[in-house]
């Protein structure tokens, strides 16, 4: 039988900020990935689906534990990174598990595995494999890793640099970064009940927001700000790059399936 051609690519990037409660370790929040899968399975009946997730407290809490951020100085941080890494593994199960029980035909792929890096960038990666799965009609999933760095040792890698390289490589016809807000706001909404959410961007514009944000120091890879700098690469290569909440309805099925008017922030690609 003839492989089928690739439909409309969604690459949907799932926060672990809404997925786990980020400051208890390895802290699933399975209402939230049960209505995550649920919302994917009604878009995968339409549309290709690239399913890329955060590590939440499965990976920033043990990666900050052991001292993994700046890659490899000493061999004895090699426990922890191997405990980090099985850590990881429960999480990709556990969240496959929960995408396979809502009829996701879900194929996990370990990033470690498949991806180098160097100085924390992915510099090779063989996406013909996942490619495969997705005309075949899967649902490949995988999610933020701690790599192997030809300049590092090894590097942390965040779901959001991988999401923006796939949909990239991948030719998107959109990405969508779902979390535990609304969208771009012109300062942190946790922080402050007046933050007046900012519905559409242009590149300058997200520049400017990132460069008003303070870092995240409970986000290893740089949370919201590191979040917007990755997103403008895939809005520079013409994909419209999209933040919803996960937390509230069905607003990422919605966003995804017609682009219906749902709250949400996007980046106007250039
Ligand atoms: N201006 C802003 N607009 C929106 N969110 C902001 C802003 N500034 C900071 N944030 C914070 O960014 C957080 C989301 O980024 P974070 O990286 O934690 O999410 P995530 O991608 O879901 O997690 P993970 O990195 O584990 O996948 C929100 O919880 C919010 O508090
Ligand atoms: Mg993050």
């Amino acid at each position: 039988m003839k492989i089928p051609s690739l439909r409309p690519l969604i690459v949907i990037k799932l926060g672990g900020a809404a997925l786990t409660n980020k400051k208890r370790i390895c802290a699933p929040r399975l209402t939230v990935i049960d209505s995550a899968a649920r919302q994917i399975a009604a878009i995968h009946n339409r549309k290709s689906v690239f399913i890329i997730h955060g590590a939440g407290s499965f990976g920033h809490i043990p990666v900050k534990r052991f001292g993994l951020s700046q890659g490899f100085k000493k061999s004895s941080q090699l426990r922890g990174l191997s405990e980090t890494k099985l850590r990881l593994l429960e999480w990709e199960v556990l969240l496959n598990r929960k995408f396979f029980e809502h009829g996701i035909q879900t194929v996990p792929f370990i990033p470690s595995n498949y991806i180098l890096a160097r100085n924390g960038r992915i510099v090779s990666c063989n996406v013909k494999p996942i490619e495969t799965w997705i005309r075949l009609g899967c649902v490949p999933s995988t999610g933020g890793d701690i790599v192997p760095d030809l300049a590092t040792g090894f590097s942390v890698v965040s779901g959001d640099q991988l999401a923006v390289y796939m949909a990239i490589k991948l030719h998107a016809s959109m990405l969508i970064f779902a979390t535990d807000v609304d969208g771009i706001f012109d300062c942190n909404p946790k922080h402050n009940q007046n933050a007046r959410l900012i519905e559409k961007l242009t590149l300058s514009e997200t520049h400017q927001v990132a460069a008003n944000m303070t870092p995240d120091v409970t986000d290893v890879t740089g949370g919201m700000k590191s979040k917007l700098d990755e997103a403008s690469n895939a809005a520079r290569s013409g994909i419209s790059v999209y933040f919803v909440s996960l937390l509230k309805g069905r607003r990422l099925q919605e966003l995804a399936m017609d682009h219906k008017r749902v709250r949400c922030s996007v980046i106007m690609p250039s």
